[in-house]
């Protein structure tokens, strides 16, 4: 059973400056919610209640926003605002989070590999909150993922189609079809020049990992922009073993883009805050 999901929150968020000058990117409200909360709540609706948080100097935020506030909660009680507040205890209430810092800025990979105090030998979810995955139709993408690793007990990235132009963006995979919603992956490249793209599927920022991977990312070398990228641990993981990809169902937005974060913002008031369900 999976039970622990890895948050990295490390990162500047430069691209959205000066919103994330002070403020942890993480936090940046898509509408009334924070980015990270979205993305606990995919956790829990998934089954993983161990949230595992690494974060980095300046990062203070993460940690309040997952806490009690007393003189707030004191000052509202028993008003009408205290139902604003409800998902928020609801995730304090059903998951524990630990917190550890990465030191350096060093990539994904490096990221990922300082959580492995807090995950241990055991096989565990990655989420990027910045890519906000939202499915009104079922299940959330990590509940689809779950899924999957309970079938197939190996490491699964989360896929989707993108413009041939945009793949310098994105960790590319080609593989194998064995369903036609799941490749066996046979080669992933970090951020590849459309030319050198093996093909248009890219990694989103929703991963399932089993542990070897500490051990994989250990032996990584900097790869692309010099930093050790999780995609170089699992091309390795792919090649001893299996690593699916997996093209979920839903909609995914990239939340550190301005469109991507508009169109996010534009969604959830639809979906969500007119249809009251926002809180
Ligand atoms: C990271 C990964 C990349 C993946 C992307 C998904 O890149 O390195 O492989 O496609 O997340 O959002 P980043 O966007 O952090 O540069």
């Amino acid at each position: 059973m999976i039970k622990k999901c890895l948050f990295p929150a490390a990162g500047y968020g430069t691209r959205f400056l000066p919103a994330t000058k002070a403020m942890p990117k993480e936090m940046l409200p898509v509408v009334n919610k924070p980015l990270i909360q979205y993305g606990v709540e995919e956790a829990l609706e998934a089954g993983l209640n161990q949230i595992a948080i690494v974060t980095g100097r300046g990062k203070r935020a993460l940690e309040d926003h997952f806490d009690i506030s007393y003189e707030l909660e004191h000052q509202i009680r028993n008003t009408d605002k205290e139902r604003y507040l409800s998902g928020i205890r609801r995730l304090i209430d059903s998951c524990s989070f630990s917190y550890t810092r990465q030191i350096e800025m060093r990539g994904l990979g490096h990221a990922i590999l300082s959580g492995r105090p807090l995950i241990g030998d055991e096989p565990f979810a990655v989420v990027l909150a910045d890519d906000l995955c939202l499915n009104t139709e079922g299940d959330g993408v990590l509940a689809q993922m779950v899924r999957l690793y309970n079938q197939f007990r190996c490491s699964i990235v989360a896929i989707e189609e993108v413009p041939p132009e945009e793949t310098s963006k994105y960790g590319i995979i080609a593989g194998e079809a064995i369903r036609d919603d799941i490749y066996r992956v046979s080669s992933m490249v970090e951020k590849p020049r459309p030319e050198d793209a093996p093909s248009n599927l890219a990694i989103i920022g929703r991963y399932i990992l089993t542990p070897d991977i500490f051990e994989l990312i250990e032996q990584t070398e900097p790869g692309k922009g010099g930093e050790i990228q999780i995609t170089d641990a699992l091309m390795k993981q792919a090649q001893q073993g299996c690593v699916l990809a997996y093209r979920f169902k839903g909609r995914r937005f990239d939340c550190g883009s301005a469109e991507g974060y508009i169109a996010a913002t534009n969604f959830c008031f639809e979906h969500f805050y007119k249809a009251g369900k926002a809180f």
